[in-house]
């Protein structure tokens, strides 16, 4: 861009050949140009996740003492951007906003159409973006009341989610993907989808390396958006895929892993064994990594 505008000054200057003069110019008008730009940029993202009426949904959840103030960005995903917020007391809490204009009911219909708790809703991208927030918000009610380890909620309004923060002092806890797992994370895992599923009554349907915290020694399952009720018509075909995800991973990190069929019946049915006590007779040893 600079020389295109050295050229441009230089063919409107030509008579006085004064070059530095001409470099000097366009240096000022490429930083003005820049400021310009990422201001822009900066005005485009903000106007995309602050819109007017989620501006409104902020000050109204300001206003009801959910937060006092936002402090800055925790992760900005394609449909939702975290935020950390300071609350009067100085505790932390997480700050999700559901982008209403990535709002893709296309890609969602699967994890609510078929689950009895969500019947009505608005089709418009706004209408989504909420009925996600209060189903994420609903997901993790139900699994906190049943003792689930996930962030404790807290409160949602429109498309805004409020809930613990996990973490500190506003950087997230480290994801699976980011530490050295052991036997026992996996185990203990299992142990949080069984709880889940028999007295929560949820599978995840979204789990991942990438969805799971460790913090201060604990798992903690998060990104409950897709979670859906046990039934849903799909509800199993998504605990076998968030089985196999979980498998995949520990496999990846040289663990042995069970046989998903077996924690299926297990995680849904009725005994009260622990994880590590079961035996799915395939002769793994689950004493990763290889
Ligand atoms: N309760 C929380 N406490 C602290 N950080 C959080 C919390 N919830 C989410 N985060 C941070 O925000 C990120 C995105 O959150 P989440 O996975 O729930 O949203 P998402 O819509 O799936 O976004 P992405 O597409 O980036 O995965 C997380 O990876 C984590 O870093
Ligand atoms: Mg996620």
């Amino acid at each position: 861009m600079l020389s295109v505008i050295v050229m441009k000054y230089l063919r409107e200057h030509d008579e006085d050949h004064d070059y530095v003069k001409a470099h000097k110019e366009a240096e000022r008008i490429d930083k003005r140009d820049r400021v310009i730009l990422k201001n822009a940029e900066e005005r485009r993202v903000f106007e995309e996740v602050f819109d007017r009426q989620t501006l409104m949904t902020l000050h109204n959840l300001s206003n009801r003492g959910a937060f006092s103030y936002l402090n800055g960005v925790v992760s900005t995903g394609k449909e939702s951007r975290v935020y950390w917020g300071v609350k009067e007391d100085k505790t932390n809490v997480a700050v999700k906003i559901y982008l209403v204009a990535s709002s893709d009911f296309k890609r969602r219909a699967q994890y609510v159409l078929g689950d009895p708790r969500f019947q009505r809703f608005r089709r418009d991208s706004r209408g989504v973006a909420e009925l996600w927030a209060r189903k994420e918000f609903t997901n993790l009610k139900q699994a906190h009341e049943a003792r689930a380890s996930v962030p404790k909620p807290e409160t949602y309004l429109g498309n805004v989610l409020i809930m613990e923060f996990i973490g500190k002092d506003g950087v997230a806890a480290k994801k699976l993907t980011d530490i050295d797992v052991s036997k026992q994370d996996y185990f203990e895992i299992i142990k949080q989808l069984k709880i889940l599923y028999s007295k929560a009554q949820l599978v995840h349907a979204d789990l991942s390396e990438y969805n799971v915290f460790k913090f201060e020694g604990k798992i903690v399952l998060f990104d409950f958006g897709s979670a859906v009720s046990i039934l849903h018509p799909l509800a199993k075909e998504f605990l076998q895929r968030d089985l196999e995800n979980l498998n995949r991973f520990f496999k990846k990190r040289g663990f042995k892993t069970l046989n998903t069929e077996n924690i299926i019946t297990k995680v849904s049915g009725k005994s009260h064994e622990e994880p590590e006590e079961w035996d799915d007779g395939s002769g793994a040893d689950n004493q990763g990594p290889a």
